[in-house]
């Protein structure tokens, strides 16, 4: 179904609009900017149909806040467009994003994932770890989820 949709590393400024699009919509926030979003060991890897970015995701080496000495990369931002989801682009930007981090050392990959999305990142091999927080750009409620890089 996404046979047209090609997977490729982006720039920063490429991820804005559809970061803004998803995953601002219906919150008080009007950025999409992260810590160690320009950092030059963060990764951008997203999805384009027709030339449009139409999934993003960001990969950051940053520690695991329940075992900070394992070398780590954290997942933030990870959007497909509205129109575009469910078909299976959210899963192959984790599998690139974990042959990223495997290229990059890391044991793990963790992110902070908002409960509305957990049985994606349950169906992506991620498991829940901890109790439930509020992210407060979003306001919404979130777990961590780690994934071992194997
Ligand atoms: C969550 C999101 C990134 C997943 O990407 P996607 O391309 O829609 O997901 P895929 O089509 O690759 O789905 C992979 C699996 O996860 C499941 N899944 C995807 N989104 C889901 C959701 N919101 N709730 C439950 N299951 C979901 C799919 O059914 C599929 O399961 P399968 O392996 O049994 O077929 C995307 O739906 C999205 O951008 N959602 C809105 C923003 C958001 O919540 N981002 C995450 C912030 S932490």
């Amino acid at each position: 179904m996404s046979r047209d949709v090609v997977i490729e590393r982006l720039d920063l400024a490429d991820t804005q609009a559809i970061r803004i699009a998803v995953l601002r919509r219906g919150t008080p926030a009007t950025t999409a900017v992260y810590d160690g979003d320009d950092l030059p060991t963060t990764v951008h890897i997203g999805a384009r149909r027709n030339g449009v970015v139409v999934a993003t995701s960001t990969w950051i080496l940053a520690a695991w806040p329940h075992d900070p000495a394992l070398p780590a990369v954290q997942l933030r931002g990870m959007a497909v467009d509205d129109s575009l989801q469910g078909t299976g682009i959210g899963r192959r930007l984790v599998d690139a994003g974990i042959n990223h981090a495997r290229d990059a050392g890391a044991s793990i990959v963790w992110a902070k994932a908002r409960d509305s999305a957990m049985s994606f990142y349950e169906r992506c091999g991620f498991r829940v770890v901890g109790e439930q927080f509020t992210e407060p750009a979003s306001g919404m409620p979130h777990h961590l989820v780690v994934r071992e890089v194997s």
